[in-house]
């Protein structure tokens, strides 16, 4: 496995993160047992995976903190986040709340800490007002020892343009962010990844694969899709298999050209992989193993998707 350094946390973390969250969550949204799920976080930290996302919201912290029950604590890199979203139904989330349910979380990841603690697919609505509000109560927690570094995610479904982060990054509190960016939207590499690589923010990769880049008919949908959009050119796609070029060129599946290509992407970090599939996960690894996608494949899918913000890959 290969390690790099998380921004300004200066945490060591593994090229290749598991995702509690996603369309997978790790495998609970599938019917699978609690038991295979606990064996797929065994399997990835066996293989040197040392950085876990989770949220309260995904229901995956309890199931992280027993299959990491009896590991060393340092030798684990831990991130949860708290739900932010609000509306007539739900008020803005309080300070109270705030500290309650990492408290929640804590218990259920079975630490006193955690060493990633982020804001949960903030909206630009409510960015001023977790800044003004929320941000102070988690540098108290900061401060109390049981959050190590503070981050913030986008929601990256319905803001594929990256407008909160880019608020977000004016200013200077937050450690890590987590990002969506894949080969199909890229938009992410001057508006977000410029100034983080620049400031030494700490990445976490999402939407690596979702479901476009893992479902060969959700694919002809989005690219359909983008066509009508003018997102992209028809007459540069190669018609019926778009990304056909990707597998002549060396890759061995869209799924690993598409871990590949971000992993090589110049500011990134970790990489989430979301999934409760032992299979999937063997098959993400040695992506994250495997050299360079060919700069010729590289440049043709910076090339065909070069104006894309409009989809998340979903
Ligand atoms: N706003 C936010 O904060 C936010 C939003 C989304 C995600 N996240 C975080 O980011 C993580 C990564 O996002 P994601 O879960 O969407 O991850 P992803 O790795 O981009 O996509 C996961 C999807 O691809 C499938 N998959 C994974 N490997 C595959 C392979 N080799 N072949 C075929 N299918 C494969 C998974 O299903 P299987 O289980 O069948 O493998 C799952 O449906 C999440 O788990 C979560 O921790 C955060």
């Amino acid at each position: 496995m290969e390690y790099t350094i998380l921004g300004r946390t200066g945490l060591k973390v593994s090229r290749l993160g598991l995702g509690g969250g996603g369309p997978s969550q790790l495998g609970q949204s599938s019917g699978r047992s609690e038991g295979e799920s606990a064996a797929v976080i065994r399997q990835a930290l066996a293989a040197g995976v040392n950085f876990i996302d989770t949220a309260e919201a995904y229901r995956t912290e309890g199931l992280i903190g027993q299959a990491i029950r009896g590991v060393p604590r340092h030798e684990v890199v831990l991130s949860t986040k708290k739900s932010t979203w609000s509306d007539a139904q739900r008020p803005p989330i309080t300070p109270a709340q705030l500290r309650a349910s990492l408290e929640s979380s804590l218990q259920r990841l079975g630490t006193d800490y955690v060493d990633v603690y982020s804001l949960h697919a903030v909206e630009i609505e409510q960015y001023d007002y977790l800044r003004a509000e929320i941000v102070p109560a988690m540098q108290q927690l900061q401060r109390e020892g049981k959050v190590r570094f503070l981050g913030i995610t986008e929601a990256f479904h319905s803001d594929t343009q990256h407008i909160m982060l880019q608020r977000a990054l004016q200013d200077d509190v937050w450690d890590v962010i987590m990002v969506g960016f894949n080969l199909l939207n890229q938009s992410a590499r001057e508006r977000v990844l410029a100034e983080t690589l620049r400031r030494q923010i700490g990445i976490q990769i999402m939407f690596a694969v979702r479901l476009a880049l893992s479902r060969p008919e959700r694919l002809k949908e989005v690219i359909a899709g983008l066509i009508a959009q003018g997102q992209i050119q028809a007459d540069e796609m190669d018609g019926d298999d778009p990304l056909g070029f990707v597998l002549q060129g060396g890759a061995l599946s869209i799924p690993d050209a598409a871990y590949r290509f971000c992993r090589d992407e110049p500011g990134t970090q970790v990489i989430l992989s979301g999934t409760g599939n032992p299979d999937h996960l063997r098959q993400n690894l040695a992506s994250i193993a495997a050299p360079p996608l060919s700069p010729e494949v590289t440049a043709r899918l910076r090339h065909l998707f070069r104006n894309v913000d409009s989809v998340s890959g979903q």
